[in-house]
């Protein structure tokens, strides 16, 4: 029998739960630190079955009935004896359940990040400490499902579920019982099929959305004169030719930051970053109809039919741009902030980064990079590694 935790108690962490106790030789416990949710789950699973609903490409439904063994909040419960945990939350949650978590986990444990999201490891490595080194680390560029609760601790669905998941693991000093790449992919089932390659800090690098997010805001709204609009507009097929070219250039930049670490440090493999078209082709190649270029390609993705700028209505019903969405108040600090925090220890300029980020800090009305550096008083709310005061290229690395 495999002891597998799962953390946290949104979305993915239902979609998971469901789906690897439906799994052979698997017991399943989850862990959510977050206000009552432990006693909803676990009262909610009494009186029902916990139904995990896998919306098919057929339009054809599977339904798997099979509940976690276990749902608490004291850490200690959950992880004894757990060969593999897995953390399913936003990432300004991580922080709070590696805390919890340490003094119960035990050297040769993998820890998974599904998805990791940047500077995912510097929280490990920071909070974890030498334990870390003797854990196997996993990242992920996403959750392997679109998925949402339909009934907190009885329903889920699976909406849609990726054909295949890109990862990176690190090996831990003390070797776990199973190979981790393996040991996941009997949680999930055959899909989406896990592709690990290459160091962990190429996840943190490969985060597209904090660069596609924050170049479509910029794009629309850097010269908008305040005036509401009547409509909302488009948020990626809305784009124009000059925010596609400022995106290109953001993940040119991500890409130089890659090939210059690799360059003085020639044993490590960031060959999993990317440019975002490469991305786009990858993972919406059936969706998208003209892929001659990055402009095209998300104007033409059938996946972004529909979807619009985040925004707020006025009283006269007209609408203006939310600079408080998620795109902004979680991308950037977990994203954008920290890739520019990584140039920047790596010693790469990167104008269009800086440019987009200086936008988007003062839009949160926060301030993160000052003077061309990464010393705002916000910082320390981000995962950059100068919040963790990592300023060599072997810090970042986990060296
Ligand atoms: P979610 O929004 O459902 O997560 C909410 C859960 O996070 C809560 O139930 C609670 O357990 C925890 N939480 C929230 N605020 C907290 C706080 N202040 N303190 C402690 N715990 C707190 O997230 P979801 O949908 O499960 O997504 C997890 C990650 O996967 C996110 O990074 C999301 O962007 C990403 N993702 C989600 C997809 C989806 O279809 N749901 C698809 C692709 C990626």
């Amino acid at each position: 029998m495999v002891v597998v935790v799962v953390c946290g108690g949104g979305n993915g962490a239902h979609t998971l739960a469901g789906v690897a106790a439906s799994r052979p030789n698997t017991e399943v416990r989850v862990l959510t630190l977050f206000a009552d949710e432990a006693e909803r789950w676990t009262k909610a699973m009494e009186s029902s079955d916990f139904v995990t609903n896998i919306h098919n490409h057929d339009k054809s439904i599977t339904k798997l009935t099979n509940k976690p063994r276990l749902v608490t909040k004291d850490p200690g419960k959950a992880a004894i004896g757990a060969e593999i945990i897995i953390l399913a939350v936003p990432a300004f949650v991580h922080a709070q359940y590696l805390e919890a978590l340490k003094p119960h986990v035990t050297p040769g444990t993998i820890l998974v990040g599904l998805p990791g999201q940047p500077g995912f490891e510097f929280d490990v490595y920071t909070i974890w400490g030498p334990l870390a080194s003797k854990c196997s680390i996993m990242a992920f560029e996403s959750l392997p499902w679109a998925c949402r609760i339909a009934e907190f601790g009885q329903c889920v669905e699976i909406l849609g579920t990726k054909e295949s998941l890109v990862g990176a693991v690190h090996i831990g000093s003390v070797p776990s019982k199973f190979d981790p790449t393996l040991l996941l992919q009997g949680c999930l089932g055959p899909h989406p099929s896990l592709l690990t390659k290459g160091h962990l800090l190429g996840i943190t690098l490969m985060s597209v959305n904090s660069y596609i997010h924050s170049s479509i805001l910029y794009g629309r709204w850097h010269d908008w004169n305040g005036t509401p609009l009547d409509e909302a507009p488009l948020f990626y097929q809305g784009i124009d030719q000059d925010t596609a070219d400022l995106m290109s250039g953001m993940s040119d930049e991500i890409l130089v930051i890659a090939k210059e670490i690799m360059k003085k440090n020639p044993k490590v493999d960031l060959h999993n970053v990317d440019h975002v078209l490469q991305w786009y082709l990858r993972v919406y190649e059936d969706d998208i109809q003209d892929k001659s270029n990055l402009y095209t390609a998300i104007r033409s993705n059938e996946a972004y039919i529909g979807l619009t700028h985040p925004m707020s209505k006025t009283e006269d019903g007209k609408y203006l741009p939310n600079f408080k969405h998620r795109y902004l108040s979680e991308d950037i600090p977990y994203g954008l902030a920290v890739s520019k925090g990584v140039a920047e220890v790596v010693g790469v300029n990167t104008p269009l980064i800086d440019k987009v980020l200086i936008w988007c800090q003062e839009k949160l009305g926060k301030e993160y990079l000052v003077d061309g550096k990464m010393i705002g008083k916000d910082v320390t709310f981000t995962r950059c590694p100068q919040r963790y005061s990592m300023t060599t290229v072997d810090a970042i690395l986990g060296k």
